[in-house]
């Protein structure tokens, strides 16, 4: 299968008709055996061809323009900060921090070092990130959001968790959702699933939409920096850290089992833990 083609099963898989900012094919080419990982370095891209495979499928972005561009990728967090009743100049300010720093730090990374070896190679090479985190966040916020109801007004942070360790891939993950601001105890309220749109969108995300009315925000990871200022903001809410590998498994799964259907030879591995 081209990489092209597989570019286009994964923004099908999402209901997207663009490749986004974050997701790019590096090395294009015929793949008929891909590894399928959440990150690569160049020893993997060279245990890739030692055991055969002919192309590596990641999901982080690798370099180029998906590098240095992943900051654009998250305005697309807008839609589910708007969607959750923040005002949408107020949702473009709170992400605009996180964003300055995101741009900032890949403006200085080495760009074309993964492409460049992956080019000597000859092995194509792509990620696909944004089209994965969306499938991700669609798949854990219909599951949560459905339990939640079942639970009634009365669930907590706890019950929360709980049906988060109802998906496979977070009962299979070595880490459990964690509650890094606020307590297992409290009242879950309304939850949002903070999960694609880039990386997670900082305090300054989390704080506004505890100020319209949202009880908990999940996210995939978060700053120790950012969780230590939640702790002291004035306006209070629960923060829930659902787990980076979790969450990216997910995804990563969802395109799996499109590409298998395809009659794609994949192996994933390097932190995708199973979904079934
Ligand atoms: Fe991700
Ligand atoms: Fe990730």
């Amino acid at each position: 299968m081209h990489t092209d083609r597989i570019m286009r099963l994964a923004l099908e898989m999402a209901g997207l008709t663009e490749v986004p900012e974050d997701t790019q094919v590096y090395v294009p080419g015929e793949i008929t055996k891909a590894l399928v990982c959440i990150d690569v370095d160049t020893g993997l891209l060279s245990i890739a061809r030692d055991l055969g495979y002919d192309g590596v499928i990641v999901h982080h972005p690798q370099g180029d323009e998906a590098m240095l561009n992943l900051h654009l990728v998250m305005n697309r967090q807008l839609q589910t900060l708007t969607k959750a009743g923040v005002p949408e100049d107020e949702a473009r300010e709170a992400l605009r921090p996180r964003q300055f720093g995101v741009e900032r730090n890949n403006h200085m990374r080495n760009w074309d070092y993964m492409p460049s070896v992956a080019r000597l190679m000859g092995i194509p090479f792509m990620n696909v990130h944004y089209p994965c985190d969306l499938m991700m966040e669609r798949i854990v916020d219909a599951h949560v959001q459905r339990r939640l109801a079942e639970t009634g007004p009365a669930a907590t942070v706890q019950d929360l968790t709980d049906i988060l360790l109802e998906i496979p891939e977070f009962a299979h993950a070595k880490t459990r959702p964690a509650v890094v601001v606020g307590g297992p105890a409290a009242p879950a309220g309304k939850v949002v699933t903070a999960f694609a749109g880039g990386t997670n969108g900082g305090s300054a995300v989390v704080e506004a939409y505890w100020r319209h009315g949202i009880g908990t925000v999940m996210t995939l990871h978060m700053e120790v920096a950012d969780i230590l200022k939640l702790r002291q903001s004035e306006v209070k809410g629960t923060l829930v850290v659902a787990g980076h590998m979790a969450c990216d498994s997910v995804g990563l799964n969802a395109l799996v089992r499109v590409l298998r259907a395809n009659r794609l030879d994949l192996t994933p591995m390097g932190g995708i833990v199973p979904g079934a």
